[in-house]
Formats: structure tokens, sequence, C-alpha cells
């Protein structure tokens, strides 16, 4: 909350708690917590990417800030998830993009050459953006080892990439406060964008370090001496 009060604006905040079980814990009142923090994010961002399990979001649908409204709901599935919750194997994870009226959107970003030249003349009559079912495996055993950082949450860069590429362009920042692996930072690094992360976990803030080369020195100061 302390990050998101005193970030600059951005264009696009994605924000990918933990989910009330697990690492992390529980907490009694996780949605009005979980409120709370949509309601600054939003406060500072044109774009807000809200990752959870879909039974855990439908809390926060009645709660989408004055201003702001429900531009997707979507849907992560994955095939290769071991765990089985109340009988059936757990496949899917959502992500609610919420806007502000009137934003700009990119479908444009996902279109080859071919078709960019078609879309600039005018000869084609809808662009063809990315589906909102997002089918990508989890990155676990042998999948996307080379991707792999020992985070326990940690999402595939494909589908990160995917809501950086359709709310900003080139030079745009990102804001991630719970940032885990820093996913964000190495999409925002990719596709030239720049990115603001934070974690409350030390451990995890040194994962992202790692990951995206920064060093030490760096670092923010409030969570510099953290790493130490
Ligand atoms: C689901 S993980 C994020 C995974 C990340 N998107 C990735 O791809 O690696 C949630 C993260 O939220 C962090 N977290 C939990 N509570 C937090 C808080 N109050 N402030 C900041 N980070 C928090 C946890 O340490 C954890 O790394």
């Amino acid at each position: 909350m302390d990050t998101l009060a005193s970030a600059p604006t951005v264009k696009a905040t994605i924000l990918d708690p933990w989910y009330n079980r697990g690492i992390g814990g529980e907490r009694d009142d996780y949605n009005e917590w979980l409120a709370e923090v949509v309601h600054a994010a939003c406060h500072v961002s044109e774009h807000v990417f809200l990752w959870g399990f879909p039974e855990i979001l439908a809390y926060q649908i009645p709660a989408i800030p004055k201003g702001f409204r429900l531009l997707a709901w979507l849907t992560w599935y994955y095939k290769n998830c071991p765990s089985v919750v109340g009988g059936w194997r757990s496949a899917q994870n959502t992500c609610l993009h919420l806007a502000v009226d009137d934003v700009a959107v990119y479908p444009e970003h996902f279109l080859n050459q071919e078709q960019l030249e078609r879309w600039k003349s005018g000869k084609m009559r809808f662009i063809p953006g990315p589906t909102s079912v997002i089918e990508t495996p989890l990155n676990i055993g042998f999948v996307g080892k080379r991707e792999q950082t020992g985070h326990p949450a940690q999402k595939p860069l494909a589908v990160i990439e995917l809501l950086v590429l359709m709310a900003t362009r080139p030079g745009n920042t990102v804001l991630d406060p719970m940032c885990g692996s820093g996913t964000t930072g190495e999409a925002c690094r990719r596709l030239q964008r720049h990115t603001i992360l934070c974690d409350s976990s030390p451990d995890y803030l040194d994962i992202t370090c790692k990951r995206l080369y920064a060093r030490r020195s760096q670092v923010d100061d409030t969570y510099g001496s953290q790493l130490e």
C-alpha cells in the first residue's frame, strides 16, 4: 500500500497477490483488503490487471472503483497443474482487465508485418487481437525450465507479455507491487517498457534482482538494506 500510495502515475499496474492460502497465509478480511489494493492501483494507473482464482475475483466485480470498468475477463488455461481442489484438477487462473473509460488498447501490437500494412491501409475490417482465453502451460517440471526461478507462483513470461503489449507502448511504465520473481520486469525489459517493482519478501526481491541482472545498489533504498 505504501508503494502504491507513493507511486508515480503509470500506464498499467499488474496485481498478482497471493491467493489467501498456502504461502502468504490466510486473512479473514482478504476480499476487503484486496479491494483496497485495487482502489490504490486504480488511483495511479489507466489499466489495472488483477490476477487470482475465479472464486476469489468474483468478489471484486461489485467493488470495481468508480471511473473504471471491466474491459475484459481473461482466463489463463493450463493443463499441466497436478493440484486437485474439490475433486477438480486446477486448470485456470483469472485476470480482470480493468481500465478507465476510452482508454487506448493496442491489439495492433499482435499483428505481423503483412497484417499491419493491411490494417494501416484500412483494408482490415477488424483487428484480430489475442483471445481472452490464454492457453499456456505452467512452468513446472521440464516445462519452461529455462524460465523457472524457484519462486512458487511464477507466471509464464508469455502470459504477462500479452498484458503489457495490449495496454502499453514502448517507453510506458508498468507497476507491479507484488512482483514475486519479477516476471513483469522481464517482460518490460524485453518489450522496452519501464517498470517499477516491489515485493514484501526480500528473498523474492533477490530472485527478481538476479533475474533482471540488477545491481543491488540500484534497488530502491527502502528495500536495498533488506537485500544486503
Ligand atoms: C502470486 S506471487 C507473484 C508472482 C509473480 N507475478 C511472478 O510471476 O513471479 C505473489 C507475491 O506477492 C507477494 N506479497 C504478498 N503480500 C504482499 C504485500 N502485502 N506487499 C507486497 N508483496 C506481497 C509475495 O511475496 C509473492 O511474491
